[in-house]
């Protein structure tokens, strides 16, 4: 197997409205295009890589950084998208078995969506691309009157990224089938009669074709450029008709926390803390009271979602520390077991410690158990 990435990055960028074409607008200081070639110094390294530019472009484009060991064959491209990947699959070096199709306009891809579509091309798929769920509700239009058209179901619907991994034999053969432009490759392939297997793509992932496109990746880039912090706290009264779960675990004998889902202050205050540092909302914005499906949850399973919520977000947690504050009970005989516990769940080292309050407020009184919990996160490996 021999593999090739093809980016296409020979746009006007007529929607975005620069002067410069779209994939040399500079995006955190470097150019749109630079973002995914640094992403290839992280990633299994293609054999070549083929960069197709906007004529005029081509010495700017070899001045970019790429990674050591990679040949960088730059090309330019046409006046529509399927023509541009034509011009680059033609540079494609003698032997190349497989190709990645990649938009330079979709800079912040990571390279785990590359890894799925290389491993399912490894697997044996023709043609692979990434696909996200579609989030908004969906209508049909009629473009004359404006009037809309229900029923569309959106589960049964994605939404296409790149990069989009084929067999090269056969990209070529449908290419010298189908006449006309598509917007992706797969179409083509499609079109041809060939099957398109699918992998789970990233919100990362998305296109900057507006300028408010380059906005939110500037925002996003900015927020990877360190380590965020959250605190956040929770209480619960206690509820002697339930059994107390806490940190995790169970601790049989002990009253249990009144609460929507099972009461569980230490995760609740870590997954408030982790969604805070990563300004995705809190608890009660992705699990409040009105979403039935958690009443009584196992509070693991919100810290499972938050774990993947920051980890669409480009994130992951580096450390957790966590204070439970209370007279009942008795943390100290389970400390490292509590612990351990929330640090497997949770893939991250989670620190854990207790306190009284001296018998003074709530607690001090045992009306309820309190806890504080420190979260930091830094930016996704691979990113
Ligand atoms: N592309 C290309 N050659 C073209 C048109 C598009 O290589 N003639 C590339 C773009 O550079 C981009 C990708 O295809 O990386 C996706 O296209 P799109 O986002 O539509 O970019 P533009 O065509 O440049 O934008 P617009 O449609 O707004 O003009
Ligand atoms: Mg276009």
């Amino acid at each position: 197997m021999s593999t090739a990435l093809v980016i296409v990055a020979a746009g006007s960028g007529q929607r975005f409205g620069s002067a410069l074409p779209k994939a040399f607008v500079p995006l955190a200081h470097r150019p749109l295009v630079q973002h995914t070639l640094d992403m290839l110094a992280g990633w299994e390294t293609p054999h070549s890589v083929v960069l197709v530019v906007p004529e005029g472009w081509v010495e700017p484009a070899r001045a970019l950084h790429h990674p050591v060991g990679t040949e960088l064959i730059v090309v330019t491209g046409g006046d529509t998208r399927t023509q541009s990947v034509q011009h680059g699959l033609g540079a494609l070096p003698e032997g190349t078995t497989h190709v990645l199709i990649h938009d330079a306009a979709r800079p912040l891809v990571t390279s785990a969506v590359f890894d799925r579509v290389l491993d399912a091309l490894v697997a044996g798929s023709s043609a692979v691309i990434p696909v996200v769920p579609v989030v908004d509700t969906l209508v049909h239009r009629d473009m004359t009157t404006g009037v809309t058209h229900g029923g569309v179901d959106r589960d049964q619907l994605a939404g296409v990224q790149t990069p989009q991994g084929f067999r090269v034999d056969l990209l070529l053969k449908a290419y010298e089938e189908v006449s006309g432009d598509y917007t992706d490759d797969a179409e083509v392939m499609r079109v041809s009669g060939h099957i398109v297997d699918s992998v789970a793509g990233e919100t990362l992932g998305f296109k900057v074709t507006y300028p408010e496109d380059l906005e939110r990746a500037e925002a996003i880039l900015g927020r990877l450029s360190g380590p965020l912090v959250g605190t956040a706290m929770d209480v619960h009264k206690f509820d002697s008709t339930s059994v107390l779960h806490l940190a995790g675990l169970v601790w049989p004998g002990e009253p249990g926390l009144s609460g929507h889902s099972d009461g569980d202050v230490v995760i609740h205050a870590i997954v408030d803390a982790i969604l805070q540092a990563a300004s995705l909302g809190d608890l009660g914005t992705h699990f409040g009271s009105d979403r039935p499906e958690f009443a009584g949850a196992d509070s693991a399973v919100f810290l499972e979602h938050a774990k993947k919520l920051v980890a669409d977000a480009g994130l992951e947690v580096s450390s957790v520390g966590v204070q439970i504050i209370g007279t009942t009970p008795k943390v100290g005989p389970r400390r490292e077991e509590a612990a351990l516990h929330l640090t497997s769940l949770l893939g991250a080292p989670v620190s854990l410690t207790a306190t009284t309050t001296d018998g003074l407020g709530f607690t001090g009184r045992g009306e309820g158990i309190a806890a504080i919990a420190t979260a930091v996160l830094t930016p996704r490996a691979g990113l």
